[in-house]
């Protein structure tokens, strides 16, 4: 028989133990919201593109770091709860990540999932759900591409960036209201402020919350996803940036590049994203390799610095003097910008004293913001791209927007909203796919 007194020091051994223990875990979430704190309960779900989109989705989400082992199932949607038993299941890639990395963090381990759906059908509406064991996420529908050309709908966003949850939460909200069947959303740089504070990255999640995990992301940087993560240290990418969005790797790159620069290729679309934050000329390669390469219906490039700012004392030379000319060669229909935190939208008409001025058009240029975060136009500064050849069609300021550009048959759609559901802006760009030959009507002047 066991000694009481053996008993007694062993229990109150135990509870400093797990006295202990409470006071390192809840010291690694002090000061954090409960929405911020990682569990064993998926969080942070997000698709992206990672191959063809017609057969393959990539989705990522996180855990606290008990969670090892990680899954994803799906299956072909079903009109009842039986769709579950044809569910196929994926090991996901699990990465431990310090957010501690950048001093301003918690000092806290999470872990990242993800997992690349393939072999899916084409046009075909799937329900997945990540996690494990006990813990699993709801089940979430999405639509693959179609393997053809085909009417499609999406979105852009400009600079969301400051004050994510409490003001680019009703941006985001009001633009699914408005396109709930969005194929994909495009998020033109600056996703927050500061590069590596996981609070604004738990922002932007609760933001867009299950959205996030419906409509497929295609995240560009902006200069405010790099920044030190310490005083010695140089100015990096986003901590965040490659854990949590599972992006093509374009290997002819400079790895530093790696899942800034890529392109995806929806439904005869073609959309290529750029850095505009550095190694500009190593981009200009392979801007001219995608377009030269494509026959794409419709050629689509966004990046965040404006290829025709709006804003007091920007200029991106670079992109004017060495992009546009590509972009003007093989034919580029649309540039989707920010950083400039207002609005324009303009357009490069074909330069030829033999064409009808009458909807003359080569590429349209949109800059545009979703966040609270508002600058002036300048409008003197807008005059000098008429050297150019620019014309400007429509401004907005002290307003936040987003955008729905449909395509449909002969047709790009692109029309401007505000954050109350209000469209403020649209064109229509006509194409004739044989000779290539494009015009353009503003209907909102
Ligand atoms: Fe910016």
């Amino acid at each position: 028989m066991k000694n009481p007194l053996y008993n007694l020091l062993f229990f109150v051994f135990f509870c400093f133990y797990l006295n202990a223990q409470n006071h390192s875990h809840s010291h690694k979430h002090d000061g954090l919201h409960h929405w911020e704190i990682p569990s064993k309960d998926p969080d942070r779900i997000i698709l992206t593109f990672n191959g063809d989109p017609s057969t393959k989705r990539a989705v990522t989400w996180r855990t606290d770091s008990s969670v090892k082992k990680a899954e994803a199932q799906i299956a072909v949607a079903g009109l009842n709860s039986r769709f579950t038993k044809e569910a196929t299941t994926y090991t996901a890639s699990t990465e431990e990540f310090d957010l501690g990395l950048y001093k301003a963090n918690n000092s806290l381990i999470v872990n990242y999932h993800s997992v690349v759906f393939e072999d899916l059908k084409p046009n075909t509406l799937y329900a997945y759900r990540v996690g494990y064991d006990k813990n699993w996420s709801e089940w979430i529908q999405f639509k693959t591409a179609n393997n053809s050309y085909s009417p499609t709908q999406f979105v852009y966003f400009g600079d969301a960036q400051n004050d994510i949850l409490s003001h680019w939460s009703r941006v985001i909200r009001m633009a699914y209201q408005t396109a709930p069947n969005a194929a994909f959303v495009i998020h033109a740089g600056d996703l927050v402020d500061t590069a590596h504070k996981d609070y604004e990255w738990a922002q932007w999640f609760k933001a867009g919350g299950f959205i996030h995990s419906q409509w497929t992301a295609i995240p560009v940087v902006g200069n405010h996803e790099f920044q030190r993560t310490d005083d010695s240290s140089p100015r990096r990418l986003s901590i965040q940036w490659r854990p949590q969005f599972s992006l093509p790797v374009e290997q002819s790159l400079d790895s530093k590049l790696h899942e800034t620069v890529y392109s995806v290729e929806y439904q005869d679309i073609l959309i290529i994203v750029l850095n505009s934050t550095g190694q500009l000329e190593k981009q200009t390669e392979y801007i001219k390799d995608k377009l030269s390469n494509s026959n794409a219906k419709w050629k689509i490039v966004t990046n965040h610095h404006s290829v025709f700012s709006p804003a007091e004392g920007r200029d991106f030379e670079y992109a004017r003097r060495v992009w546009k000319p590509l972009f003007d060669k093989y034919g580029v229909d649309l540039v989707l910008n920010g950083h400039d935190h207002t609005y324009a939208r303009g357009h490069i008409p074909v330069k030829s004293p033999n064409i009808n001025q009458e909807g003359n058009f080569k590429t349209l240029y949109v800059t545009s913001v979703s966040g609270p975060k508002q600058y002036k136009v300048d409008r003197e500064q807008m005059k000098n791209y008429e050297t150019d050849g620019y014309k400007n069609d429509k401004l907005g300021e002290q307003t936040q927007f987003f955008q729905v550009i449909s395509v449909e048959n002969d047709k790009l759609i692109y029309s401007a909203y505000t954050t109350l559901g209000t469209l403020y802006d649209s064109a229509i760009i006509t194409k004739d796919f044989s000779t290539g030959k494009k015009t353009i009507s503003n209907e909102i002047k």
